[in-house]
C-alpha cells in the first residue's frame, strides 16, 4: 500500500517531460510527420554480404518487438517493409566503422551502413525509438545520421574480488550493445584470484581461484557471444603487483621466497614479481603466447597499477639489480620490467594498455594509457605520442552521481591539445571494481549510470544537458530489464530477504530515498574481505536513485506557490513520519534491519518537523527561535551517513523546515 503511494506519485513526476528517449543521443535527428505502423505483416530483408552479427540481431530485434508489443511477428517473413543495408562484413578493431543511416517512413524504414556494425547500432536506435498509442505501436517518422565521437566507448568488469559467473558477463554485454558500446574489459586477474584457466601453467587457477575461473572454452564462447554483438573483449592479466594470486601457484615468480599466501583483504597488498629474474619473463613469455592466442583483439592490457614497492625495497636482490643498472627508483625498475613485456606482447602480435603509472617515454608508441589516478596523464600521454583512454571521473563503483561521470568529458579543458593529440584520446571505459558487489548487485552498480557514459563517449560533446539525461536514463534503465539486467528487481528480492520474508514496504520507502556513501568510505566502517556480506540495506541500496530528484523537484514547485505539489508532499512525509514505525516492526523479527533504524527515525522526524513548516507557512507564521534549532540540529544529524547509506532527501527537507514564511 505505502509502495504504490510512493509508485503513483513518482510516476506522476516521471511522465513531465517527453520527447526523444534515445540514449546514446544521435549526431543528427530530424523527426518529421508521420508513423511507421507495427502490425504482425511486418518483414524485413537483408541486402548485403552474408553476416553473422546481422543474422543474429534480425533475430533479437523481432524477439525483442514482439517481446514489448505482445504482436506474433515473424522474422522469416518475406517483404521489404524494412531493409537492412550494408556492404561489409567486418573484424572488430578498434579502427572499425560504426556509423549508420536510420530512415523511418510511413510505409518502410531503413538501416543503411557500410558495415554490419553499423547495422547493429541502428537497430538499437530503432529498438528505442518504438512508440505507443491508442492505434498500437509505431516507429516515429525520423531521419536519423549517426557515429561515435571516440572508437573506445569500454566497460570493465573486475571478476576477481568477486567472480562473475558468464551469465553476468552476457547480460551486460547485452546492455552494452543497447548503449553502443564497444569494448568488454576484463580484470581477470589480481591478488585474490586467477579466474582464467591457463593450460601451460595450471597452477594459476587450480590453485589460485578458489574454483571460480573461466575454462578457454566458456572464455572462446564469451568472445564470440560479445563479437556477435560488435563488442571487443580485452583482457587484463595485471604485473608485476596486484599478483598474490600468481604468486601463490607460483612462488618463484615472487620479489621474495615466499610461500605466499591467498589473499582475502583489498588494497595493495605487497606481493609483487621480481623483474630481475630471467624466469619471470620466460613464464610471461609462454603465458602471454597462450593468451595471445585465446583473444583475437590486438590489445592486451597488463595492468601496471599500484605497485607499493615494499617487497621491492626489502629484496637485496632488487637493490643489486638497479644499482648495476643505475636505476634511481622503482618507476625506473617498473619501466624497465614494462619494456621487456612490451616486447613479449609484439612477438605475439599484441598491443599494450597500461593504467597510467606505465607512462614511460622509452616505450613505443602503440601503448595505450589508461587515465585513473587523474585526467593529466590522458593529456600527457597524448601530448607524448601515446594513445589514451580515460577512467579518471568514469569509477562507477564509487557510487558517484550519474550527472558526475556525464559531465567527464575526455576532451574537456583540453583546448592546448593538437588535432593530433586529441584524435589519440581513444575514449573512456567505465571501471566496475568489485570488492563491494556480487553477481546480485553489480547491474545495479553499472546501470542506469553506464549508460550516461556511453553516450558521453557517443554523442556530440554538445549534448550535457543534465535534466534532460536523466528523462531519458530513466527510460533507458527499465528497457535494460528486458536484456536481463538486474538492476530494478534485484533491489525487490535483496528488500524481502532483509525483511525476513515479511511485509518489505518499510524498507521500499527507504531504500528509494538512499545510496551507498561513495568513494571508498565504506572500508571505514567495516574491514572488508572477500568472505563480508553483501546483502545488507546499503547494498540493496543503488547510487544516484531518481526518486530524490524528483522530491527536491517537488519541493521547489509547491515553495512556488503549486497546489498540487503541497498536496502530494503532504503525502509523501506524513508516510515519511509512519514509516518509521513499519520499520520497528521489522526489526523485532529480522534484527539485520536494526542497523538502520537510526536513519528511519531521522527520516521520521524531518518529515515530521517539514510537515510542521508546511503548517506554518499555509497559516502565515513564522518558527520560533527554538523549533528552529531544533530543526537545525535534526538536520546535520540526518547528514551523517548511518550503516553505509546517506539520505538523499536532507536538502529538499531543509529547504522546506528553514525556508522563511512569506507575507
Ligand atoms: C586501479 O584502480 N588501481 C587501476
Amino acid at each position: 500500500m505505502k509502495k504504490t503511494v510512493m509508485l503513483i506519485l513518482l510516476a506522476c513526476l516521471l511522465t513531465a517531460g517527453d520527447g526523444v528517449n534515445l540514449m546514446p543521443l544521435p549526431w543528427k535527428i530530424k523527426f518529421q510527420e508521420g508513423k511507421f505502423r507495427l502490425s504482425e505483416g511486418f518483414a524485413l530483408k537483408v541486402e548485403g554480404p552474408f553476416s553473422p552479427r546481422v543474422k543474429l540481431a534480425r533475430l533479437r530485434f523481432f524477439k525483442r518487438l514482439s517481446g514489448r508489443t505482445g504482436l506474433f511477428l515473424n522474422p522469416e517473413a518475406e517483404g521489404d517493409s524494412m531493409i537492412l543495408l550494408y556492404q561489409k562484413h567486418i573484424p572488430l578493431s578498434p579502427e572499425m566503422d560504426e556509423s549508420y543511416v536510420l530512415r523511418v517512413g510511413k510505409g518502410k524504414i531503413l538501416v543503411k551502413a557500410s558495415t554490419d556494425i553499423g547495422i547493429l547500432r541502428g537497430l538499437e536506435t530503432l529498438l528505442q525509438l518504438l512508440s505507443a498509442d491508442e492505434d498500437g505501436y509505431f516507429f516515429p517518422a525520423v531521419q536519423i545520421e549517426d557515429h561515435p565521437r571516440f572508437p573506445w566507448r569500454g566497460l570493465l568488469i573486475d571478476v576477481v574480488r568477486h567472480f562473475m559467473p558468464m551469465e553476468v558477463l552476457k547480460r551486460n554485454i547485452d546492455a552494452m550493445a543497447a548503449v553502443k558500446m564497444n569494448v568488454l574489459h576484463l580484470h581477470l586477474t589480481d591478488d585474490q584470484g586467477f579466474r582464467i584457466e591457463s593450460k601451460v601453467y595450471p597452477r594459476l587457477h587450480q590453485v589460485a581461484s578458489d574454483g571460480n575461473y573461466f575454462t578457454q572454452e566458456e572464455i572462446k564462447k564469451l568472445i564470440k557471444y560479445a563479437d556477435l554483438r560488435g563488442i571487443r573483449v580485452v583482457p587484463e592479466f595485471d604485473v608485476p603487483a596486484h599478483t598474490t594470486s600468481w604468486l601463490v601457484a607460483y612462488p618463484a615468480l615472487g620479489t621474495l621466497p615466499g610461500p605466499y599466501k591467498k589473499e582475502r583483504n583489498y588494497g595493495t597488498p605487497d606481493p609483487v614479481m621480481d623483474p630481475t629474474k630471467k624466469l619471470v619473463y620466460k613464464f610471461l613469455d609462454r603465458f602471454f603466447r597462450e593468451m595471445a592466442r585465446l583473444f583475437p583483439d590486438p590489445y592486451i592490457h597488463i595492468g601496471g597499477d599500484e605497485v607499493n614497492g615494499v617487497h621491492w625495497g626489502e629484496s637485496r636482490r632488487v637493490a643489486e639489480f638497479m644499482r648495476k643498472h643505475h636505476m634511481e627508483s622503482f618507476e625506473e625498475l617498473q619501466a624497465y620490467f614494462n619494456l621487456k613485456i612490451n616486447k613479449i606482447l609484439k612477438k605475439h602480435g599484441k598491443a599494450m594498455v597500461g593504467w597510467d603509472e606505465i607512462l614511460n617515454p622509452a616505450l613505443p608508441r602503440n601503448v595505450v594509457i589508461q587515465s585513473w589516478r587523474g585526467r593529466e596523464s590522458l593529456y600527457s600521454a597524448v601530448k607524448q605520442g601515446f594513445y589514451a583512454i580515460l577512467s579518471s571521473g568514469f569509477y562507477i563503483d564509487l557510487c558517484q552521481p550519474t550527472s558526475f561521470h556525464y559531465l567527464n568529458d575526455p576532451l574537456w579543458e583540453s583546448q592546448d591539445l593538437t588535432p593530433e593529440e586529441k584524435k589519440r584520446v581513444l575514449g573512456g571505459e567505465a571501471t566496475m571494481w568489485a570488492e563491494l558487489v556480487s553477481p546480485e548487485t553489480v547491474d545495479s552498480r553499472i546501470w542506469p549510470r553506464t549508460a550516461a557514459i556511453a553516450e558521453r563517449l557517443w554523442s556530440s560533446p554538445e549534448v550535457r544537458d543534465l535534466g534532460d539525461m536523466y528523462r531519458r536514463l530513466g527510460v533507458v534503465s527499465q528497457e535494460l530489464e528486458e536484456l536481463g539486467i538486474t538492476h530494478i528487481k534485484n533491489q525487490g528480492m535483496m528488500l524481502r530477504r532483509l525483511a525476513g520474508y515479511g511485509d518489505p514496504g518499510p524498507l521500499e520507502v527507504l531504500v528509494a530515498l538512499v545510496q551507498p556513501i561513495q568513494v571508498y568510505k565504506r572500508h571505514e566502517f567495516h574491514d572488508y574481505t572477500v568472505f563480508s556480506p553483501l546483502t545488507r540495506f546499503v547494498d540493496a541500496s543503488v547510487p544516484d536513485p531518481p526518486f530524490p530528484r524528483e522530491f527536491s523537484s517537488l519541493v521547489d514547485a509547491y515553495l512556488k506557490g503549486d497546489g498540487a505539489a503541497e498536496e502530494r508532499l503532504k503525502t509523501l512525509l506524513t508516510l515519511w513520519v509512519k514509516n518509521h514505525e513499519g520499520i520497528v516492526e521489522l526489526s523485532r523479527f529480522s534484527p539485520v534491519v536494526k542497523e538502520i533504524l537510526p536513519l528511519s527515525e531521522s527520516l521520521s522526524r524531518l518529515a515530521a518537523l517539514a510537515l510542521q513548516a508546511m503548517e506554518m507557512r499555509s497559516r502565515g507564521e513564522a518558527p520560533d527561535k527554538e523549533w528552529l534549532e531544533a530543526g537545525k540540529a535534526l538536520l546535520e544529524k540526518a547528514r551523517e551517513p548511518v550503516a553505509e547509506v546517506e539520505l538523499l532527501v536532507v536538502s529538499p527537507l531543509e529547504k522546506l523546515i528553514l525556508s522563511p514564511v512569506k507575507n
